[in-house]
């Protein structure tokens, strides 16, 4: 059976008493709200260790003023119906005090470094320092074995696996390849803002994607030409970035560039702003 544990010493006493009986840790964070992309992440995790923990923490301090905090969709009832459904021990959802107790703007924050301003980290200040900081709490607090994220977010997953190397952090990361919908877009807790219309022009991120690989084949320039050709003849979506990094630096290739790419879109429909990836051959 499923157990909802909401603080931090009440998780500790739990996980504690398990690894002293030789089990295994696996922790799956996430903001609640969960889809089926969150559940092939708990699916995994299932399959990795022991004792499968699901975190549940919509974190204020990886929001920019101006951002979704509040409209944040909190569905805390069904997502613990569905973790249960899928096996998961214990759901950990604390409050903002219980995380923050001097306030979120107080305290030591992680600092992701260079990278973690580009790209999402540009149109969002602050925003990967938060989720860092958070992150290493909940690494902190659960001491898991292995830590499970997802492609969909594949900067968050270049800074999480950084973070652990640069720190040292005794885990490892577990990166599960993004979950579609049938025609292609990237399962999100932000795809219900989106309107029939708006639902519609979306599918420009997975289609500038294809349009990416399929042209990788003639390096980079085409490739970025083709990928952000795609968006042309679609109204009512802004296009933010269209970039390929280098994966093993999250840093942009020069066009001389050969070998595995990582493409990255983000585009705004309205006032929902969305993200996708993928890797691709070039050359
Ligand atoms: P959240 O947006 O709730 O996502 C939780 C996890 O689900 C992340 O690892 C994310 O990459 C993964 N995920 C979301 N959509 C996915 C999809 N379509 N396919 C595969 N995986 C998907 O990311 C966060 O929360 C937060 O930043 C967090 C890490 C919890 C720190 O607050």
């Amino acid at each position: 059976s499923t157990r909802t544990v909401n603080t931090i010493a009440d998780l500790r006493a739990v996980l504690d008493e398990r690894r002293r009986a030789g089990a295994s840790v696996a922790l799956v964070p996430t903001m609640g709200a969960l889809h089926d992309g969150h559940l092939a992440l708990v699916r995994r995790a299932r399959e990795l260790a022991d004792v499968v923990v699901v975190s549940i923490f919509v974190n204020p301090l990886q929001f920019g003023p101006a951002e979704d905090l509040d409209r944040y969709p909190r569905t805390l009832d069904a997502d613990v119906a569905a973790l249960a459904g899928l096996g998961a021990d214990v759901v950990f959802a604390p409050d903002v005090a219980e995380m923050y107790p001097s306030g979120s703007a107080a305290g030591t924050k992680v600092s992701a470094g260079p990278v973690g301003s580009r790209y999402e980290g540009a149109h969002r200040p602050g925003h990967f320092d938060g989720m860092l900081t958070v992150v290493a709490k909940l690494f902190s607090i659960a001491q898991p074995d292995v830590a499970v994220f997802g492609q969909k977010d594949a900067q968050q997953v270049f800074l999480v696996t950084s973070m652990v190397a640069d720190l040292d952090l005794r885990l490892r990361i577990e990166v599960v390849p993004t979950v579609r919908e049938a025609d292609g877009l990237a399962l999100s807790s932000r795809n219900r803002f989106l309107d029939e219309r708006e639902r519609v022009a979306a599918l420009v991120l997975a289609e500038s994607l294809d349009a990416a690989r399929t042209s990788a084949v003639d390096g980079v320039s085409e490739l970025l030409a083709e990928g952000v050709a795609a968006f042309g003849d679609h109204d009512g979506v802004d296009l933010d970035y269209f970039v390929v990094v280098d994966p093993d630096t999250f840093l942009p290739v020069d066009d001389a560039f050969s070998g595995r790419g990582l493409v990255l879109v983000a585009a705004r429909l309205g006032t929902t702003r969305l993200i996708d990836n993928a890797f691709v051959e070039i050359g």
